[in-house]
Order: C-alpha cells, then structure tokens, then sequence
C-alpha cells in the first residue's frame, strides 16, 4: 500500500437502526450505526476493533451490500452502490467477497469441496467450464490444502481448514476487497495464527485490500495496517498501526490496551476495567457515549458527543480531551 492508494470501498455518514422487542408489544428503535464514514484503500488491511454488539458485523453487511443503511452512502470504487446500473453492480459485487467466523454455517454442508468451489466461479466465468477443475486445484493450493480435500464435505474438515476453502472460495471470483469477520475467533491459538498467516500472504499475492473486524486486539495489531476502534455504533478513533506507540489514544482504546498486558500473549484479557456499567445502544447517555465508563470523564462529555476529528495527519479521534 502507497500513499497514493484509492479507496475500494467509501462508507459515508452510514447509520443503521433496528428494533427490538421490549416485554410483549413495545418495539423500541436504537441506533445500531451512528454517523460512521471510513474509507478501505486499496492493498490495505483495515481492522475494526470494538467489543461484541458495537456494531461491527452490521458495518460489515452494509459494505457487502447484504444490508440498506438507513441514512448515508456506500460507494464501491467510487460509485453509489444505491446508483449502480445492473450491468455495473453485476460486475463489481463479486469484487467484494466474505469469509465469516463459522464457515460451517456459510459451506453448504450437502456439496462437497469441488462443488463448493466451482458454483460461485462458474456463475461467475460460466465460458471457463472447461478450465474449472485446474483453477480450484490452483486455489486450493493457494490456501494450503491439497486436491484430496475436492471430494471431501464440509463436516469432514477441521475448523480452520474449512476456514481456507471458505478463502479460496472468495478469492476465486478475483476480488479486490474481503470483508473478513471474525475469521479467526472459532479458532485456537495456533490455527489462528497460522490463519493469519495466510491471510497475511495472500494480502501481499494478490494486492488485496481486507476489512478485518475483530473483538482482539492482538489479531489487529499482528496484521492491519489501520485500526479503526468502535463503541456503540461509532467511530471513536483511527490510526495507523504503524503509530500505535506514538498517538494519544482514545480512553476507550487505552482501555482496550489496557486489557491486554501483552497483546500477544495466549491468555485471555483482563476486562475487569471494561466491566462496570454495560454499555447498550439502547440506552445511549446524552453526551459523549462512553462518558458512563470513562476514567477521563469532564463535564462536557455529559453534554455532547464529541465529533470525529484529525488529530494529526492519519489520526482521527472523537474525544473532548484529547
Ligand atoms: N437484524 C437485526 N435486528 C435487530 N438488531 C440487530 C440486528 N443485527 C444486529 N442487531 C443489533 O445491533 C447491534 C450491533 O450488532 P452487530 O453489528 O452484530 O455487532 P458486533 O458485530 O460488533 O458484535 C447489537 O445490539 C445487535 O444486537
Ligand atoms: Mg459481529
């Protein structure tokens, strides 16, 4: 990735409201994206970091175009995804793929590997039939597994083997953009990284670019190239790895960091700081939305919600002290 690099993807002023159910009758709104605007370039790994229920999978669907924001606007390689023409959105949406956490839920579990592979490619090169069973060998070999798995069902791999067919089934509709959620979480230590890993090479093969949402922060730290931490629904800051050490950080991330001693150890985190009052968008405060939990607290932060600014060139963060 460059400094010259464009976005692949353009998330502008995005909000998403959903209901829940609230006793027998009442359905009451909340806000589960607020205002959230972030650019993924292109060879970028761009990591979303936040806890579970801040919004980061429905980021994720939005992008992918598997949901409508509310309010806002997608763009894909500098389009209005809502604007595209037939024949555009039929040429681009497979330039954007997923892989999620449980591939076992999104591997269809009554077609074997071959098959798996080949539908989603022949739909979209239906004049390469003839070519099929060479090119997902290929790509199975791309991801580390051999062609003994071709005739295997998706029961009969382990997690993080069905985690790279999932991957080489994204990668063989040659995209630009992988919306990768949580690829990593239903994996143990070694398997995780050894996933990592691979997705690290694949990044640098094919020059893609990956959003990565995670609840770790040592999973973003081993690969993403920005940081971008959510709570509630928004951004609260963005920085680039490489500054990790360097910046002021948002309370709440330093609360993040906090958490892990040592982001790369093996044990699980610390959050006994993060516990305390659970935050809900449902019932999000008047001011700042982490003020309830913040150990910076002032008095402005109880008024309103600071705004996401630059700080320094590459830096955003949404604080009133910082
Ligand atoms: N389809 C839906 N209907 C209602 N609420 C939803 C729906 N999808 C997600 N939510 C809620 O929106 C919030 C954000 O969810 P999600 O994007 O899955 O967060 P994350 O991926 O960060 O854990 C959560 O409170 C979740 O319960
Ligand atoms: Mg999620």
């Amino acid at each position: 990735m460059n400094s010259t690099a464009y976005p692949i993807v353009e998330v502008k002023e995005v909000t998403k409201q959903y209901k829940v159910r609230v006793g027998l009758f009442r359905k009451v709104p909340f806000y589960a994206l607020l205002k959230v605007s972030l650019a993924i370039l292109e060879g970028e790994i761009h990591g979303i970091l936040g806890e579970s229920g801040c919004g980061k999978s429905t980021l994720g669907r939005i992008i992918l175009d598997l949901e409508k924001p509310d309010w806002g606007d997608v763009r894909w390689f500098g389009l209005s995804v809502r604007n595209l023409s037939k024949e555009n959105y039929k040429s681009l949406r497979p330039k954007i793929q997923a892989v999620f956490q449980d591939s076992y839920a999104s591997l269809n579990p009554r077609l074997k590997i071959r098959d798996i592979l080949q539908e989603p490619y022949l739909l979209n090169y239906p004049h390469h039939k003839k070519k099929v069973a060479e090119i997902i060998r290929e790509y199975l070999h791309r991801v580390g597994l051999s062609e003994d798995y071709l005739d295997r069902y998706p029961h009969q791999l382990s997690g993080g083997q069905r985690q790279r067919v999932a991957l080489a089934r994204a990668l063989l509709t040659k995209p630009s953009l992988i919306v990768l959620d949580e690829p990593t979480s239903a994996l143990d230590m070694t398997i995780q990284s050894q996933i990592l890993q691979l997705l690290k090479e694949l990044q640098s093969q094919y020059n893609l670019s990956y959003l990565l949402i995670t609840h770790s922060l040592p999973v973003a730290l081993e690969i993403a190239d920005r940081i971008t931490v959510m709570y509630l629904g928004r951004i609260v800051e963005s920085f680039p790895r490489t500054l990790f050490n360097q910046v002021r950080h948002h309370p709440y991330t330093l609360l993040l960091f906090k958490s892990y001693p040592d982001p790369f150890a093996d044990t699980p985190p610390d959050i006994s700081d993060l516990s305390g009052e659970p935050a809900s968008p449902l019932n999000r405060p008047v001011g700042c939305d982490f003020s309830p939990r913040c150990p910076e607290v002032a008095e402005i932060c109880f008024k309103k919600h600071p705004l996401l600014q630059d700080r320094e060139p590459l830096h955003k963060i949404a604080c009133w002290k910082r």
